[in-house]
C-alpha cells in the first residue's frame, strides 16, 4: 500500500499582507514572485510551460530523457528523493518511472491544491511509493517530516531553474540550508537555465497567447481577492526584459496611469510608467552555477545539457 502523508506549514495571510506592504513601500516597488502560485497562478504556469516560446520545460525534460540512465544511476537504490517546488509532478515522474527502488519521496510545494492533486495522482500510479508531502515555503526555514523507513542516501531534486528566481545571496542561503540536512554521499540534482541569445529569452517571457502577462498580473488578483485590495488590473501592463548586466529576465507590472491603490487600510500611489518588480529569472553558465554551489559546500559531479546549450541539468555531491 502507498504510504502518504501531508504536512501543512503554509504562510499565513498576515505574512502575505506584510510582504505586500513592505514591497509596495520601497523606492522600486516590488512583490515576491512566490505569490504568483495560488491555484490559478499554478495552472497558468503549467500552461506557460506548454507554449512554443517557453523552451525551459521541454528542454529540461528532453535532457532528462536523453540521460536518464546515468541520472538514475546517481540516485542509486533506496534513495529518499526530496523535490523542491514539485508543481504538477511531471518531471519527477520520469525519475520514478526509471527508478525501481526508491525508498521514498518528499515533494515540497507552496501551492497546496496543486501538490495535493499531484500526490493523489502519484498514489494512483505508484501504489508502493512512500510519499510525505510538505506544503511549505522552501525559501524559509524547512522542517522535513520525520522519516520512519530506511534509506541509503538523500537526493534533493530542484528542477525547472526555479533557483534562478532568487538572487545569488538568496540562492546561496537555500543551497546552504540543503547542504546542512544532507550528509556525505548525498546529492543535489538541479535544473538551471543557461545564458543565451536575448531574443530567445525575451520571447519566452512574452508569449503570444498572453499567458505570462496573466501570470504576472495574478499577484494583483490575489491581493484584491485575499487582502481586499482595489487594483484595477487592466491599468497595469506586463513587461519582461533581459537585464544584461545582471544576467536575468526581469518581470515588471507597469502602471498605465497615475493611480492610487488601497490594500486594507494602506494606500499606495503610482506615477504613470512606474513599475512593480515582480520576478527575476537568472540565467547562468555551468561554471557560474558550480562556483555558487561550491560556496555552499557542493561539488559538481556531472552536467548534462541539450545540443543548443539552452538548459543544464547538474548533479552535485555534498563536499564536506
Ligand atoms: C518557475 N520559474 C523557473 C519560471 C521562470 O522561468 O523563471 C517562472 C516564470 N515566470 C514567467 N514565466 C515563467
Amino acid at each position: 500500500m502507498t504510504e502518504i502523508s501531508f504536512k501543512n506549514i503554509k504562510p499565513e495571510q498576515d505574512v502575505f499582507f506584510r510582504d505586500v506592504c513592505a514591497g509596495l513601500s520601497r523606492g522600486q516597488k516590488s512583490l515576491p514572485s512566490k505569490y504568483f502560485y495560488d491555484e490559478t497562478g499554478s495552472e497558468l504556469f503549467t500552461k506557460i510551460c506548454e507554449t512554443p516560446e517557453y523552451y525551459p520545460t521541454r528542454t529540461e525534460l528532453d535532457i532528462m530523457r536523453d540521460n536518464i540512465q546515468p541520472i538514475v544511476c546517481r540516485l542509486g537504490e533506496e534513495c529518499l528523493l526530496i523535490e523542491y517546488g514539485s508543481g504538477n509532478g511531471e518531471k519527477v515522474r520520469l525519475l520514478l518511472e526509471h527508478c525501481d527502488h526508491l525508498a521514498g519521496f518528499i515533494p515540497i510545494d507552496i501551492s497546496d491544491d496543486h501538490l495535493k492533486e499531484a500526490v493523489l495522482d502519484l498514489k494512483r500510479d505508484y501504489p508502493e511509493l512512500k510519499v510525505h508531502a510538505l506544503f511549505a515555503d522552501f525559501t524559509r526555514e524547512l522542517h522535513l517530516p520525520e522519516i520512519d523507513f530506511p534509506f541509503r542516501k538523500r537526493v534533493v531534486y530542484f528542477p525547472g531553474s526555479t533557483i534562478g528566481n532568487f538572487t545569488d545571496a538568496e540562492a546561496l542561503r537555500m543551497l546552504k540550508a540543503m547542504h546542512s540536512f544532507l550528509e556525505t554521499g548525498d546529492g543535489l540534482l538541479i535544473g538551471i537555465d543557461l545564458k543565451k541569445d536575448v531574443d530567445i529569452l525575451e520571447r519566452a517571457y512574452n508569449d503570444n497567447a498572453g499567458l505570462t502577462a496573466r501570470f504576472n498580473k495574478q499577484v494583483l488578483v490575489r491581493i484584491n481577492d485575499e487582502l481586499g485590495g482595489d487594483f484595477e488590473i487592466d491599468q497595469f501592463a506586463h513587461r519582461a526584459k533581459y537585464n544584461k548586466s545582471k544576467h536575468r529576465i526581469e518581470m515588471h507590472l507597469v502602471s498605465l496611469r497615475e493611480q492610487t491603490v488601497h490594500v486594507r487600510d494602506r494606500e499606495f500611489r503610482f506615477a504613470v510608467g512606474e513599475t512593480i518588480h515582480t520576478e527575476n529569472s537568472h540565467k547562468y553558465s555551468i561554471a557560474d552555477f558550480a562556483a555558487l554551489a561550491a560556496e555552499a559546500g557542493f561539488k559538481i559531479d556531472e552536467a548534462w545539457t541539450d545540443e543548443h546549450r539552452l538548459f543544464g541539468v547538474l548533479y552535485f555531491t555534498q563536499k564536506v
